[in-house]
């Protein structure tokens, strides 16, 4: 083995027992990073030479992926965490094939995400979006919840029902719209079993780089941010989501519109609040040029 491969495997050793030590347990792997790994390491052949013989080297079998190799002697024994392969691979299509494959590398950096060690170590998955990435129109609301963390999709419990109710109730389905969050992991509660918190600013300023990617490449005709962390968080400004709601913000050039948290309509269930929302997504509609009817326009008025 060479000096410099041995370097490298100590280096990895050390990085690993690292993340251990600070509660990780789990690293994720690209798939296509795992299949390398598992390939014999290729030294060149300048770092082999034979002064023996010249006779061609039969090539060591090689049945153990190298990361479960045994530490050098003078490295303290370490037991790598569980390596996941669970990068899920979805198909991201677009018109422009060079923006789907943008986005796909893009998915694959914040799947592996460990910028946050305490969120890394506590999530199930990376809750990176949903929809099309041609769409004219994205959502974007806090953070993933428990149900989101489990299934990988952002807006799926009860809050997310209500928004998938919202944006069918405009004509337009889930996958019409891009759905994506504030932060990507689902914000811990250590020592309870249920329950969410918002995200600390630390969190949202360590994570907003994904989402701003996310912007750039879609370049949606209009933003709704749902909720004061997701207006705060893209206006980096605290005004008071009762105050913004309603009044059209601008988010790098794109048109935003403040509006309230599919789960305060869950809290507070009157026919006033709904119709605010309404009228906040109607605006949205004119915004987009797309066709309202006379019912629509009515929903959520007073009988
Ligand atoms: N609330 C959010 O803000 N985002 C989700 O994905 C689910 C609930």
């Amino acid at each position: 083995m060479s000096d410099d491969y041995r370097q490298l495997l100590d280096a990895t050793i050390q990085h690993l027992d690292g993340l251990k030590s600070r509660g990780i347990r789990h690293v994720a792997v690209a798939p296509e990073t795992l299949r390398a790994l598992a390939l014999p390491p290729k030294f060149p052949t300048a770092n082999f030479p034979s002064p023996i013989s010249k006779a061609p080297v039969a090539p060591v079998a090689q049945t153990e992926p190298v990361l479960s190799m045994p530490p050098k002697k003078s490295v303290a024994p370490v037991v790598a965490p569980k390596i996941v392969a669970s990068i899920p691979q979805v198909e991201i299509t677009s018109a422009s094939p060079a923006k789907a494959a943008a986005f796909t590398a893009l998915r694959e950096r914040a799947l592996t995400c460990v910028k946050c060690p305490h969120l890394a170590a506590s999530r199930t998955t990376v809750v990176f979006g949903v929809g099309s990435i041609d769409a004219q129109l994205m959502f974007v609301g806090e953070a993933p919840g428990a149900d989101e963390d489990e299934q990988g999709e952002p807006f799926v419990g009860r809050a997310g029902q209500l928004l998938t109710k919202i944006i069918q109730a405009t004509g337009l389905s889930r996958a019409d719209v891009y759905i994506a969050n504030i932060l990507k992991c689902r914000p811990d509660t250590p020592g309870q079993s249920a329950g969410n918190r918002p995200p600390t600013p630390e969190e949202r300023a360590t994570c907003l780089p994904y989402l701003q990617e996310q912007i750039d490449l879609i370049q949606p005709k209009a933003i709704v941010a749902l909720g004061a962390t997701a207006v705060d968080g893209l206006l980096g400004k605290t005004l008071g989501i009762t105050k913004l709601r309603g009044n059209w913000q601008t988010y790098r050039g794109i048109p935003l519109m403040p509006t309230y948290h599919p789960a305060y309509l869950l809290r507070n269930q009157s026919l006033s609040e709904k119709r605010k929302v309404w009228e906040d997504i109607l605006k949205v509609m004119e915004k987009l040029e797309m066709p309202i009817s006379p019912k629509q326009r009515n929903f959520f008025l007073p009988a």
